[in-house]
């Protein structure tokens, strides 16, 4: 057994079961000051006051000589960040068109021109396996080294099955070669690929799913203007029912219609949501869909930040992912993600705070065993520096505040 002790604010607690926050739920979250945390075979099994010993517990909570402690010196400890949104394996980088876009041209002109997620599927369908893995694992251990401990990766940048299928071999690479969770989810519905017509390429998606089903666990559609359309999303959908459960690119260039599609195959998450009507949320009350808004995205492209607030105020909860990815967010920081939830969105920082980790574990469907300080589930955790709390985190938002991770 471990013992965190000394720690000066434990934060993130939630009682056993509680697998999403939402509505008025989501502005709050247990923290005990001064505090102990007891971790046996990598999980929570025990927290309290320093000098409490729970009820029936023969626990000491001073460090013990026989038993691996940590001083946690009056630091945080809380959950690690969770990133359900992410296209971290690619290959080379897109900075020709960051200067396009700094010239003016937006995203979609980008995308016209035969750059974007194509010029992305060129790249990466020159780069060999081998390559790919080592360029993309840079990029997981930087989230790492920020606080992920659990995240998401699509394909979606092979756009033909065998390109599409070297994208899912390397993401369960990555899964098999690192400390932190990671989820798959097979994006080949990303852009149309080079040489097929639209109604071809579609097709080939659907041919594609059981063999992507192998490796992957969701299914992803970027169901947007000028890429694919509701009947697009419902035909691949409908034909992924059983193999893959449904995460959704919707509402990110246009009013979809994606968030509505993705309810009705119960999408376990629609994603972007920067441009989104009454019409979204109430779509979504009541079903088991989190909402997750990618405010990189919105920094990155000068789009509109997400209606958070809304949502919470209708009684939903929010979850707030990275969307890692060369063209419209490069960059894996949850905790610029959590700053944004703030500034830009106007959470409060624990609404931002359970948007990053409990919500966003379950948008990637793993809030049973990570995104708070529950007993029995992993010790997946940020122990701080020194005289941190969850809103000094949001607020001096790029001061190093990390002194382990543990995952
Ligand atoms: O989530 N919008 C679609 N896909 C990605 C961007 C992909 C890219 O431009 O490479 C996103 O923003
Ligand atoms: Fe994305």
């Amino acid at each position: 057994m471990n013992l965190i002790y000394n720690i000066g604010l434990l934060a993130g607690i939630q009682p056993e079961g509680v697998l999403r926050v939402e509505g008025a739920a989501q502005g709050r979250t247990g923290m005990l000051e001064n505090a102990w945390l007891a971790i046996e075979d990598g999980r929570i099994v025990d927290f309290g006051k320093m000098g409490s010993v729970t009820p029936g517990s023969d626990r000491s909570v001073m460090p013990d000589p026989d038993r691996a402690s940590i001083d946690a010196c009056g630091g945080m400890v809380m959950p690690g960040f969770c990133d359900s949104h992410t296209h971290v394996v690619y290959a080379g980088s897109r900075d020709g068109e960051f200067l396009d876009k700094i010239n003016g041209l937006s995203y979609e002109e980008i995308a016209a021109r035969g750059g974007g997620i194509l010029n992305s599927a060129d790249l990466l369908q020159q780069t060999s396996e081998d390559e790919l893995y080592r360029q993309s694992l840079v990029r997981v251990q930087e989230m790492m080294d920020k606080g992920t401990v659990a995240m998401e990766i699509k394909s979606g940048y092979g756009l033909c099955p065998e390109a599409e299928l070297k994208m899912l071999r390397v993401i369960r690479r990555i899964q098999e070669t690192v400390p932190a969770t990671v989820k798959s989810t097979f994006l080949g519905a990303h852009a149309i690929g080079r040489g097929y017509s639209h109604e071809e390429y579609v097709q080939a998606v659907i041919d594609m799913i059981p063999q992507a089903a192998e490796y992957a666990d969701f299914i992803d559609v970027f169901c947007d203007e000028g890429f694919f359309t509701v009947e697009d999303t419902d035909r691949i959908l409908t034909a992924a029912q059983h193999l893959l459960t449904p995460k959704i690119h919707a509402n990110e260039l246009a009013v979809s219609g994606g968030v509505q599609v993705g309810v009705k195959h119960q999408a376990l998450s629609v994603d972007h949501l920067e441009r989104t009507t009454d019409a979204e949320i109430e779509a979504l009350k009541g079903s088991w869909t989190m909402p997750t808004m990618l405010p990189g995205s919105s920094f990155f492209l000068g789009l509109p930040y997400g209606r958070a607030k809304d949502f919470i105020k209708a009684g939903l909860g929010v979850a707030l992912a990275s969307d890692y990815n060369p063209g419209s967010s490069p960059c894996g920081d949850m905790r610029f993600v959590m700053a944004q939830g703030c500034i830009k969105m106007r959470l409060t920082p624990i609404e931002a705070f359970n948007a990053v980790t409990l919500n966003s574990a379950y948008a990637m469907g793993v809030s049973q065993e990570y995104g708070s300080i529950t007993r029995g589930k992993k010790a997946a955790l940020i122990l701080s520096t020194p005289g941190w709390d969850l809103t000094k985190l949001a607020y001096h938002y790029q001061t190093p505040f990390i002194r382990q991770m543990l995952f």
